[in-house]
């Protein structure tokens, strides 16, 4: 019998949060095209429809007890990845308390509820934990990104201290920090700055000038390198923040 790769993610169990569309959308398939046994959920179900091969669920990860009785049917968890987040577009004075709290509802509580419930299912499984920050975090200032720069900030502090909490336990906890993505949600963002910059055009040449790649990502960039942390090949890699941004922060 031959050896299978250790890139090989068969066997393994994933769970997928915000896959119905964009960066989380594309882990699913890349995890699932990998060999492992997909959980994809997500806030609006529909937009899982047409994802084939993986089991599909509605669920808003900003409520803590759906999040517990979703978990709650696990017996071993291999890798979760952790993509729920929102982005407030705006400086601190933009930002009303409303804009701030659901920047933490989204982002932050979301994933204290998803990864608190998930952990006790992976404790000695050699698992991976991702957690889908962004370079506009505590690595970057961006303008326009308070809310959502300080909201990231606290996943990627959550996902060190895990990984330092269960190490022992044989679980890896990453957070991967992407640049500029082409998401449904980026387009999203470029409709309500165009209005601001007077087109469309002006929009998407204001978010392509931050990326010095000269392309704005795409989930698969993202998907691959979630594909390697998930796998036996990335054994030594933990508490990490792993930049994909096509050299935002070189
Ligand atoms: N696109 C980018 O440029 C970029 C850059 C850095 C980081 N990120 C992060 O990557 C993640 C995915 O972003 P994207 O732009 O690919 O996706 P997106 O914003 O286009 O899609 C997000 C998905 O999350 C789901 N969702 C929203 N609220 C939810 C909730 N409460 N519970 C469950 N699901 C919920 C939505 O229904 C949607 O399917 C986010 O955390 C985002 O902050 C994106």
């Amino acid at each position: 019998m031959t050896k299978p790769h250790p890139r090989s993610l068969v066997g393994k169990t994933a769970v997928v949060t915000a896959a119905g569309q964009g960066i989380g959308r594309a882990v699913a398939e890349r995890l699932r095209d990998d060999g492992a046994e997909v959980f994809a959920s997500d806030l609006n179900a529909d937009l899982l429809s047409d994802l084939d091969g993986v089991d599909k669920r509605g669920l808003d990860a900003t409520d803590g007890d759906a999040v517990a009785a979703y978990f709650e049917a696990f017996e071993r968890i291999d890798i979760l990845v952790h993509g729920v987040g929102y982005v407030h577009q705006g400086t601190i004075e933009d930002c009303s308390p409303e804009d701030w709290r659901r920047s933490f509802d989204i982002t932050m509580d979301s994933a204290y509820y998803v990864l608190k419930a998930a952990i006790p299912h992976m404790k000695g499984s050699g698992g991976s934990i991702m957690t889908i920050a962004s370079v506009a975090s505590s690595i970057k200032g961006y303008p326009k990104r308070a809310a959502y720069g300080a909201a990231k900030g606290g996943v990627i502090g959550l996902t060190k201290a895990m990984a330092a909490d269960y190490l022992p336990f044989k679980v890896r906890c990453n957070a991967v920090c992407p640049g500029t993505v082409d998401s449904p949600s980026l387009r999203g963002r470029m409709a309500e700055l165009s209005e601001q910059l007077g087109s469309l055009e002006a929009a998407e040449k204001y978010f392509l000038d931050r990326q010095p790649s000269g392309r704005l990502g795409i989930p698969e960039d993202i998907a691959a390198i979630c594909s390697f942390l998930a796998s036996d090949d990335a054994s030594f890699i933990t508490g990490q923040c792993v930049q994909v941004d096509g050299g935002i922060t070189i």
